[in-house]
């Protein structure tokens, strides 16, 4: 018996499946771009579990021409909010949001970090005025973009980027309900 060959022609058709990573989704919401291993992040800001349902799919640690390595993840049936996107912004300050609308990419927003920061997360400062009265909203000045790193308009603490995460990540039901 003749051994089988593998056809020349299956070879590009096998190369461009290789740079698809994840397949195209029909509708809703590519975070692309987001600093390398911040995926689950962003999924978690989102609240996204995946106990509710949710298509998701996501790629750690990718080769990226203009990051080196990045995360992407992609939401199917959901665009995102402008306060959901300013909360990435603090976890993937480089990320880019593509809302896909009938398999194309329908707006691409390419996420800045702003030169101040309202009521996203808390002072790092418990004795900050911010903290201890009600009703005052916090008040930052950025002072680094990546990775994001914040001021306080009222006390001047910095507030660090793992104290952003850590309210980002373990406190975001508590501070949605403020
Ligand atoms: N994408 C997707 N489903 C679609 C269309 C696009 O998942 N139906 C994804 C692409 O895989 C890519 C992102 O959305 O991760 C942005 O798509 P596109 O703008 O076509 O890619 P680029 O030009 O590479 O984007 P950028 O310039 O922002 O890197
Ligand atoms: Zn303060």
């Amino acid at each position: 018996m003749t051994p089988k060959r593998t056809k020349p022609a299956q070879t590009p058709a096998l190369d461009v499946s290789k740079e698809l990573r994840i397949q195209k989704i029909s509708a809703g919401t590519v975070v692309d771009h987001i600093t390398a291993g911040y995926a689950l992040a962003v999924l978690q800001i989102l609240g996204i579990t995946g106990a509710n349902g949710e298509v998701v799919s996501i790629a750690m640690n990718v080769q990226s021409q203009k990051l080196g390595k990045m995360d992407v993840s992609k939401v199917e049936g959901r665009e995102l909010t402008s306060d959901e996107i300013n909360r990435i912004a603090m976890v993937a300050p480089n990320a880019t949001i593509n809302i896909i609308r009938n398999y194309e990419v329908h707006q691409k927003q390419r996420i800045t970090v702003p030169d101040h920061v309202e009521g996203i997360v808390r002072c790092a400062n418990p004795s900050c005025i911010t903290n201890r009265e009600r009703g005052i909203t916090s008040r930052f000045a950025v002072v680094e973009r990546t990775p994001v790193t914040l001021r306080c308009n009222y006390c001047q603490r910095v507030t660090s980027h793992d104290n952003i995460i850590a309210q980002l990540l373990g406190k975001s039901q508590q501070l949605a309900q403020q």
